[in-house]
């Protein structure tokens, strides 16, 4: 029977090894179900996140050959019969073999105030150019298996968890800030701790992104764009100050304070061994 050789990384954040397995090869076998094998028949300690094996859930993202990818999608036929290397995420600080801590992830969206409906749109059903609603639903397409975060620079190599909340948060806050009954201002919030300055457009995120979301065209930009409008464009800054340009009448937000959303300290600008 044809097999699949696989180099999984085994350890923990005290240090590991990459160890190497054979599994026999099944019609239409993914990554995960290699490791599965591992887990069922050669070693029952081996840990991975999974949970639907149907790319929906975001929980199974490792490093396939490097690269950040979803291990229930990722087909071992693509390999050609060369060894495959599995490890974890590297962004993120390491609990066992393949499984990471991502709560850093969900402590930024924490601080990302939820949809608060403008009141003239309030206790009714929202009619909605057809437009918006396509722009927004790319958005929700999210599955939050944070690949695009892992392989951002930004938090992978320099490790400023402190200064920037990653390509997911910015999708994530690209679909409030472009949905028409929000009612937040979410600018100042983008330009100071959310950091949408951090990053530089390598598009490294959208790349790797399961749900083919455009997180670089479809939401950063757009979202810097609304940065530089409000704090960069002198015209436009004279014409709001003459009120020949109207002043945004929604609410400013800048932040939530860091002891309401408990956020531990994984980024602190060092990088991460
Ligand atoms: S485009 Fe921006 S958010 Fe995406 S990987 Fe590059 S620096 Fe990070
Ligand atoms: S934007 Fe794409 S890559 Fe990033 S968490 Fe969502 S689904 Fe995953
Ligand atoms: S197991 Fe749910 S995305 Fe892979």
């Amino acid at each position: 029977m044809e097999k699949v050789t696989l180099r999984v990384f085994r350890g923990d954040k005290t240090g590991g090894e990459m160890v190497t397995y054979e599994v026999p090869k099944v019609p239409g076998m993914v990554v995960l179900d290699a490791i599965h094998q591992i887990q069922k028949e050669q070693d029952t300690t081996l840990a991975c996140r999974w949970n639907c094996k149907a790319a929906k859930c975001g929980s199974c993202s490792a490093e396939i050959d490097g690269k950040p990818r979803l291990m229930c999608k990722t087909a071992v036929d693509e390999f050609n019969g060369q060894p495959i290397t599995v490890g974890p995420m590297r962004a993120f600080p390491l609990l066992r073999d393949l499984v990471t801590d991502v709560s850093w992830n969900f402590k930024m969206a924490a601080k990302i105030p939820p949809l608060q409906v403008v009141p003239e749109m309030a206790g009714k059903p929202f009619v909605l150019q057809q437009v918006d609603v396509d722009r927004v639903q790319e958005y929700r397409k999210c599955i939050e298996c944070f690949l695009c975060q892992d392989v951002c620079h930004v938090i992978r190599e320099h490790n400023r968890k402190d200064a920037f909340f990653g390509p997911r948060q910015m999708v994530r806050i690209a679909g409030l800030e472009m949905h028409p009954a929000d009612g937040i201002n979410r600018r100042e919030q983008l330009k100071t701790e959310a950091g949408v300055g951090m990053c530089n457009i390598t598009k490294c995120c959208t790349e790797v992104c399961p749900e083919h979301i455009r997180i670089t065209d479809n939401a950063i930009i757009p979202l810097k764009e609304r940065v530089a409008d409000d704090y960069y464009d002198p015209v436009a800054g004279l014409l709001r100050s003459i009120g020949i340009l109207p002043r945004d009448k929604k609410a400013p937000f800048s932040s939530v304070p860091n002891d309401k959303t408990k956020i531990a300290e994984q980024g602190t600008g060092k990088k991460q061994g």
